[in-house]
């Protein structure tokens, strides 16, 4: 059977990705029950980090540690891929010694380029294009707590990110509606926004988004890579900060999600990651159950 591998929500099909979530949710429930459940002894997870990390690292190491197997941190720093060694090559020497990579970094083709030479499944942990693994624990976060999230509105608020990206195409995967307010200019990519046309809409102004909305997130306004353009974006996306008194606008039920870390005072107020409707905290947590029900599938 020919690798699978996760670089986007799209490289596995609607009916797997609910699979993933539904098995997450069960293993989340044998490591609160202390259950011991090792189907990947003796395998073995390289970690490529091109960028900081600390629910990623943690999560996916943790994970491979309770399935049995174990992981590898693998830095730039001290790594020949920080001294110029293509990816090509690392793919075709990394994917003989382990049993999975996992990579993150910036730009989306490198990972694209070491899946083609890996002869194991590569896992996406963050490029400057996406971020799949974190979708999946956000949906799971919803399943637990709303239930189905197909036919639902959802409103991203603020950048056209990696994290933004992801929501598109977990419209698509999901069936929900997306709202995307953003500034002019910090639109999300435009290609992937007409592929899905009949799913996501930007408007400018967040209160347009998260109008009835049932689950409004953001993310920071400057991402991994953009930190000289801080002081600029903080004048940019000050209108798109999320607020209780932004919530309140949006359906009485909805949830609000932010993948982390947070900026408090920017793009969410210094109550928001505590009010009710916050489950930031549930989300962050569930990185380690969702991409170990990734890992068994990839592995399996
Ligand atoms: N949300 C997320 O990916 O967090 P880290 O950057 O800490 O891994
Ligand atoms: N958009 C953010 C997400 C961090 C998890 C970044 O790329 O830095």
């Amino acid at each position: 059977m020919a690798t699978r591998h996760f670089l986007s929500l799209l490289d596995l099909t609607p009916q797997e990705l609910q699979q993933l979530i539904d098995r997450a949710i069960e293993l989340k429930a044998m490591h609160k029950r202390r259950e011991v459940h090792e189907p990947l002894k003796n395998r073995v997870l390289a970690m490529i980090f091109e960028k900081s990390s600390t629910r990623t690292r943690v999560s996916f190491e943790a994970g491979m540690t309770q399935l049995g197997g174990s992981a590898l941190f693998l830095s730039p720093r001290d790594t020949q891929l920080g001294r110029g060694e293509p990816v090509e090559d690392s793919a075709r020497v990394l994917s003989q010694m382990v049993d999975a990579v996992m990579i993150r970094t910036f730009e989306h083709a490198t990972v694209e380029t070491f899946a083609a030479h890996s002869e194991v499944p590569v896992i996406n942990a963050l490029t400057d294009f996406n971020h799949p693994c974190q979708l999946l624990a956000d949906m799971q976060a919803y399943h637990e707590v709303r239930g189905s999230i197909q036919g639902k509105t959802v409103a991203w608020i603020g950048d056209g990110n990696n994290m933004c990206h992801s929501y598109i195409n977990a419209a698509r995967q999901w069936g929900f509606e997306l709202r995307v307010a953003c500034p002019e200019g910090y639109d999300p990519d435009a290609e992937l926004v007409q592929a899905n046309k009949d799913r996501v809409q930007i408007v400018r102004r967040p209160e347009d988004a998260v109008q009835g909305a049932h689950l409004v997130a953001t993310d920071v306004w400057a991402s991994m890579g953009q930190e000289e353009e801080s002081a600029q974006r903080l004048g940019i996306f000050a209108p798109y900060q999320v607020s209780p008194q932004l919530m309140d606008k949006a359906d009485p039920q909805a949830l609000f999600m932010h993948c982390l870390p947070a900026h408090r005072g920017e793009e969410v107020s210094h109550d928001m990651l505590d009010d009710p409707r916050s489950v930031v905290w549930e989300e962050a947590g569930n990185r380690l159950h969702a991409q170990k029900a990734l890992l068994e599938f990839l592995l399996r």
